[in-house]
């Protein structure tokens, strides 16, 4: 869950602490009520429900800031930087898409309401930390979008700790303050690193990249459903890499292809699409004095790709 963030976390579990203290002091609550109180906040956290939510936006890129882990990462750090994943709620040159869905149609904001979660099914993929956030920030979010506030849209992106937290585990919640990896490193400087089962399995990506339509929304969504081809037509036919064996070759965090460098991407495909032609010219002749010019051509387009091509 939440964040790795120490400083949020201890920020958030400092008010727990201190704010029944202080109200005793200020309004001079009976001690009584005040230890009923702190129960249920400690009862929710024993249960294992999500023990807080962002309350606002700073609180929730604060949660799954990973600025911090440029320091030793650099270079994994900078391809992520340039990937897609740096800014998912982007469209191709830096327009943010979710704009025009806000105004119109069945996920637009009702006139005169705030929006809310509901308004974002879009998120369960292209920001899924907004589970741990509430209404209000939503509703920030919102605000921010329709104001083309880039410089806060950017911040919300799909971090090292969406990955490699959030999303590195699925039986179960990930644990708080700790960062998975491929295996496990107790000392890792800032949060221990514990091995994933998942990380170099397909499905750490299918997550996102989609099955089909996604049913359980109030208003239901399609968007990626790549990983339904590959695990229904790539698989099946005897394909054996996986997403991270064929799109991050030596942990390359770019993760090509990248839409707006549109040089790179037309090498690309002309590489992973390779197309063979075949011609032949001949003279059609019906009756003896018309020529007809003729030609035959055929092509074969070979997908050298672990799904279908395009995506969507
Ligand atoms: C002070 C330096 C430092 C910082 C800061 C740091 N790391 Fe690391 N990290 C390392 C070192 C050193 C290793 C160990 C490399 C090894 O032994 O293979 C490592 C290993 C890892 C691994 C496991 C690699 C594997 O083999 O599976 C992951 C994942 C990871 N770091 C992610 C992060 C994330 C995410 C952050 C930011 C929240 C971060 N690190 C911050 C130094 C750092
Ligand atoms: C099941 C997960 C999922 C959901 C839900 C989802 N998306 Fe996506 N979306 C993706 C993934 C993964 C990609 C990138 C890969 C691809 O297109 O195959 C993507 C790509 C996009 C792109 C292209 C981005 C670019 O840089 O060109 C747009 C625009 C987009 N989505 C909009 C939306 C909107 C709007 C919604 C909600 C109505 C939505 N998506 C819901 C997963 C999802
Ligand atoms: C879209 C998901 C995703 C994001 C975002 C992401 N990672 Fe990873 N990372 C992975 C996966 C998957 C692997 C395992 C790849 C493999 O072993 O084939 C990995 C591997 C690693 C490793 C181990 C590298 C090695 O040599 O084995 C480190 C370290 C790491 N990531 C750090 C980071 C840092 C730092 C960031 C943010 C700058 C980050 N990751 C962002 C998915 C992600
Ligand atoms: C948290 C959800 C999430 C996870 C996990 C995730 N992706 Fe993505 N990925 C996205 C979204 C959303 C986009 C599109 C962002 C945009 O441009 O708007 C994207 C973009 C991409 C792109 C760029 C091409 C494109 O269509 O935008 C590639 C390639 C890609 N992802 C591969 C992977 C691989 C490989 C993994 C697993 C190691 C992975 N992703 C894990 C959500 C995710
Ligand atoms: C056998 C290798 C292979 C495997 C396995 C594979 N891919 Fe791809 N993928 C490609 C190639 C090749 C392209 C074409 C573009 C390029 O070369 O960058 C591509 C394109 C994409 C795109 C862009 C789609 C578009 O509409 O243009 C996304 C997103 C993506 N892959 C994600 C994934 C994910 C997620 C998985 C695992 C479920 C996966 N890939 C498995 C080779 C592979």
């Amino acid at each position: 869950m939440l964040g790795i963030n120490k400083k949020s976390y201890e920020r958030i579990g400092d008010n727990l602490m201190k704010s029944p203290h202080s109200l005793d002091i200020h309004a001079g609550w009976p001690v009584g009520l005040l230890t009923a109180v702190s129960l249920l906040f400690i009862g929710s956290f024993a249960h294992g429900e999500t023990p807080t939510q962002a309350s606002s936006v700073a609180e929730l890129i604060a949660m799954f800031d990973s600025s911090s882990c440029r320091e030793c990462h650099e270079q994994i750090y900078e391809q992520w930087e340039k990937s897609h994943h740096a800014r998912p709620l982007m469209g191709m040159d830096d327009w943010i898409f979710m704009a025009s869905y806000l105004k119109r149609g069945p996920l637009a904001i009702r006139t005169g309401e705030k929006a809310t979660k509901v308004n974002f099914p879009c998120f369960k993929c292209h920001l899924p930390q907004i589970k741990h956030a509430t209404d209000e920030v939503a509703a920030e979010i919102a605000d921010a979008i329709l104001k083309d506030d880039k410089p806060t849209v950017r911040k919300l992106n799909i971090s090292c700790l969406v990955c490699h937290n959030e999303k590195a585990v699925v039986h179960g919640r990930p644990e708080r303050n700790v960062v998975y990896g491929n295996k496990d490193i107790p000392d890792h400087q800032g949060y221990p690193v514990k091995k994933s089962p998942l990380l170099k399995n397909s499905l750490m990506c299918g997550q996102c990249h989609g099955l089909g339509p996604n049913l359980e929304f109030e208003t239901p969504v399609q968007c990626a459903t790549l990983y339904g081809s590959h695990l229904h037509a790539y698989i099946p036919s005897g394909g054996a890499q996986t997403c991270q064996g064929c799109h991050m070759k030596n942990a390359d965090h770019y993760m090509p292809p990248d839409f707006n460098r549109r040089d790179e991407l037309s090498a690309r495909l002309r590489e992973s699409l390779p197309m063979e032609v075949q011609t032949l010219a001949y003279t059609f002749q019906p009756v003896e004095d018309k020529l007809f010019p003729m030609v035959v051509v055929k092509t074969k387009i070979t997908s050298k790709a672990g799904h279908r091509i395009p995506d969507g």
